[in-house]
């Protein structure tokens, strides 16, 4: 079992039809995957996590990698766990906060965060965020 864990910007605002795109294809597409996550938007921001079976969350990851509709996608974590901590989501949706321009990752993290509910979980992502955080502006475009 694998947790693989991204940041990406938006390559120009969606309308919330076009979200919903990407969210049913996501569902449908993870459910026969296997993969289940969270995925959380900013103004400019995604944050998702995507869980499963290692090589069903690889080819995940590597087609939303390769998605125009956003860009500089930073993997922030991919790990082996003996868990998954978003079994019941195929893949929840929550939107967050404002995150800035120029803003650290970790602030950029701490904004999209604000309305989860969740403690453990605000503190697992803000956690990661701290020990990786770096100015925006020299995030890299991953290719894989
Ligand atoms: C931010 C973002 C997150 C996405 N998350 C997923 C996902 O979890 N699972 C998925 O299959 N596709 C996801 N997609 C969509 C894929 O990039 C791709 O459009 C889709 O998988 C194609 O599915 P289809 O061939 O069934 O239409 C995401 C796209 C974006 C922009």
């Amino acid at each position: 079992m694998h947790r693989f864990l991204y940041i990406s910007t938006v390559r120009r605002t969606l309308s919330d039809a076009e979200l919903e795109d990407i969210l049913v294809a996501s569902r449908r597409n993870n459910r026969l995957a296997d993969v289940t996550g969270l995925l959380v938007v900013g103004n400019r921001r995604f944050l998702q996590v995507l869980e499963g079976p290692e090589d069903a969350v690889n080819s995940t990851f590597s087609r939303i990698s390769k998605d125009q509709r956003h860009y500089a996608v930073v993997q922030l974590n991919n790990k082996a766990i003996a868990a998954r901590s978003f079994a019941r989501w195929e893949m929840g949706f929550q939107r967050g906060g404002d995150v800035n321009e120029g803003s650290t990752l970790e602030e950029q993290v701490a904004s999209l965060l604000e309305p989860v509910a969740d403690a453990n979980l605000k503190a697992y992502f803000s956690g990661f965020a701290k020990s990786h955080s770096q100015p925006a502006g020299e995030t890299t475009n991953m290719r894989h």
